[in-house]
């Protein structure tokens, strides 16, 4: 069996075995959900910080959902009203907030590195979860993806799963080759303005595709993503008209992906830009389904870490 884990900063070089458990552990959290169990109480006495100093909808709502189903108080830090706005440095606030005995952190950080560096120096037996940092791994949403495509198409090894628009600036991305990877996913297409695309050297193994139309035949999974302007050089910003008509996701692409191809989107959505509202809201699309995943992941990962 690979070892429990103790923190959760990136899914990059995380066993397959790893990958597994938790997506397992997700399932069948849903499936006791969904048999009437709202509320579990393995986390009884653990107090859980969501300490976020970028912005989120989803993410932090469903770790605090996630925890408080695990029986865990939950205490939710706003940066807006925190110390952090009088320029507290991050390492003060967190010995500050873990002088309060604190069990776990879900840190999510403009700057790429910040979970480990808090794993370096949180006192021993704080364990760290990253919700997403800078643009390198957003762990939590690599599982959700993985475990949505598996509960419609767990035959990885004869999949195509494409991703598409800003993937330079994608956390989302990043997590999501590594997850699929391990899995085992036949195929992974990248697909972009070549200013949106990571180097080539990043993920050797995975294809570039300029042509939308092209990446996307005969797909079986597509992620799309949203231009992630907070972290662009204004010279890269596209026109987002032109966008939409090389990049966007209609129904005209949609049909030249595998039947049944499943339109996915790690939120927020940017209607008109990187995907027609009509696919947003049609029959293969599994976004919300995807927000759903999040909470059950969310439990996985915290009763991986917390539980005793
Ligand atoms: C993503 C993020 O914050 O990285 N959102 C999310 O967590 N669901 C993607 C994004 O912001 O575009």
């Amino acid at each position: 069996m690979s070892p429990r884990l103790r923190h959760l900063t990136t899914l990059e070089n995380l066993p397959r075995a790893t990958i597994e458990r938790l997506l397992d552990r997700a399932e069948a959290l849903r499936d006791a959900c969904a048999h009437g169990t709202r509320k579990l109480d393995v986390l009884t006495g653990r107090t859980v910080l969501n300490l976020f100093f970028e912005p989120s909808t989803r993410t932090r709502t469903s770790f605090e959902l996630a925890a408080r189903r695990l029986g865990a108080d939950v205490i939710n830090f706003d940066i807006g009203f925190s110390s952090t706005s009088k320029g507290e440095e991050l390492l003060d606030t967190l010995h500050t907030l873990e002088a309060m005995h604190l069990d776990a952190i879900i840190v999510r950080h403009k700057h790429s590195g910040t979970p480990e560096e808090l794993v370096h120096h949180a006192m021993s037996g704080v364990s760290v979860i990253n919700a997403g940092d800078g643009n390198r791994a957003h762990p939590t949403q690599g599982l959700l993806d993985a475990l949505t495509i598996r509960q419609h198409r767990p035959d990885f090894e004869n999949l195509t799963v494409v991703i598409s628009g800003d993937i330079r600036h994608s956390r989302v991305a990043r997590s999501d080759i590594h997850a699929l990877t391990t899995l085992g996913v036949k195929e992974i297409r990248l697909c972009g303005p070549a200013s949106l695309m990571p180097e080539p050297d990043e993920f050797p193994h995975v294809l570039h595709i300029d042509d939308f139309d092209q990446a996307i035949g005969g797909a079986d999974a597509v992620i799309m993503l949203r231009l992630q302007k907070e972290r662009m050089a204004s010279t890269d910003l596209p026109d987002e008209a032109a966008y939409f008509s090389r990049y966007g996701l209609d129904q005209r692409r949609l049909a030249l992906a595998a039947k049944g191809c499943l339109v996915m989107h790690p939120g927020p959505i940017n209607r008109g830009i990187e995907i027609a509202s009509d696919v947003a809201d049609g029959a293969q699309s599994r976004i919300l389904e995807q927000v759903g995943n999040g909470v059950f992941v969310r439990m996985a990962v915290l009763n991986e870490v917390l539980a005793r």
